[in-house]
């Protein structure tokens, strides 16, 4: 029997609804406490209606369930977060603060929040991106996600606190809508493919970015949480590589099982924010450190994501 209780934070989100029914299928689904600003109609138990910004019923529901371990999901992704800096900041900071602060005091046991490829900047090598590099985040997600990867070390290493973060490349599932981020083409692409056999990318045709099938993020989020703490060395943000292609190459991809699908372009303001961030990743020190392997490649992503959609276009 599990002797862990987690509490996912942003559980209703892309990542959430995938991860919780992972860690439900792990740990007991009365051991996995989901909880979101918005409560689905369809919301699964045990779930609780929480702001990450309203600390004082973040310790009521930390108490209430005993909970050991807080996966922190809740933030504005790149794109919502350039059309309100202000809030961007105070959701993605002061939402880390209350979750590391639990730790801090004793509270809960441990901790994981997603960094992005974002915390890279203009002025960072784009091909192979290595996890120690020059880093100058020119959008307000970024430096958010870069401003909380020090802030994460720093309570390890001065409080003891057990937080474990990945650097999430542009992550695509068919299980969950995409929530506002510059990658979210790559999923858009496939629902597009099925219902209209074509395409408007907003971003250009070459711009290539690094991506992530969803169970294979799932799976490493997982393999990090698990790993003996020893191996994990790094405190800030682990870099997580998976695959890196361009919209024509996603398109070339589609086309082996749709013929005959298009795909035109006409790239807005997500454009440079795309030109500011790396093309591929190195993670060595991920498949060193913890193991890392990610299995899938495009086309096998691609196969996936095409037959488990097509039933909703039919
Ligand atoms: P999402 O936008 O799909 O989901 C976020 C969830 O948080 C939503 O369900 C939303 O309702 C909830 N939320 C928003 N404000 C809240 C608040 N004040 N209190 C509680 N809940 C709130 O995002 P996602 O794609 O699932 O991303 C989750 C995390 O992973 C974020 O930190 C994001 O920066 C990071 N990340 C995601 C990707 C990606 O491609 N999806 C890539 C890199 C990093
Ligand atoms: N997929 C995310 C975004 O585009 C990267 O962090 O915002």
């Amino acid at each position: 029997m599990s002797t862990e209780r987690i509490l996912i934070i942003g559980s209703n989100g892309q990542i959430g609804l995938e991860l919780a029914e992972n860690l439900r299928k792990s740990y007991g689904s009365e051991n996995v406490i989901c909880s979101d600003v918005r409560k689905l109609d369809n919301q699964i138990a045990p779930f609780e209606t929480l702001d990450i910004l309203d600390q004082t019923k973040l310790h009521e529901i930390v108490k209430k369930y005993n909970i050991t371990q807080v996966y922190l999901l809740a933030a504005l992704l790149s794109a919502t977060a350039e059309k309100n800096p202000k809030f961007a900041w105070d959701l993605n900071m002061n939402g880390l603060f209350h979750v590391l602060d639990l730790a801090k005091e004793g509270i809960i046991k441990k901790i994981y929040w997603p960094s992005s490829i974002a915390v890279f900047g203009p002025t960072t090598p784009r091909q192979n991106t290595p996890q120690y590099t020059v880093m100058e985040p020119n959008t307000i997600y970024g430096i958010s996600k870069q401003a909380g990867e020090r802030y994460c070390e720093y309570y390890h290493q001065k409080y003891g606190v057990d937080v474990r973060s990945i650097r999430y490349p542009g992550l695509i599932g068919w299980k969950s809508a995409p929530g506002g981020g510059t990658t979210d083409y790559a999923v858009h692409i496939y629902h597009e493919a099925l219902k209209n056999k074509s395409y408007e990318c907003f971003l250009s045709a070459e711009t290539a970015l690094p991506m992530m099938y969803m169970p294979d993020a799932i799976r490493a989020t997982i393999e990090l949480m698990e790993a003996p703490a020893e191996q994990v060395k790094i405190r800030s943000s682990y870099n997580l590589g998976g695959i890196s292609f361009n919209p024509e190459e996603i398109a070339a991809s589609i086309r082996k099982y749709i013929p005959g699908f298009t795909i035109s372009y006409k790239p807005d303001f997500r454009q440079a924010i795309a030109d500011s961030w790396p093309q591929s990743i190195n993670d060595s020190e991920a498949r060193n450190h913890w193991g890392w392997k990610p299995e899938f490649d495009l086309d096998g992503m691609t196969k996936e994501m095409l037959d488990n959609l097509k039933a909703d276009y039919q």
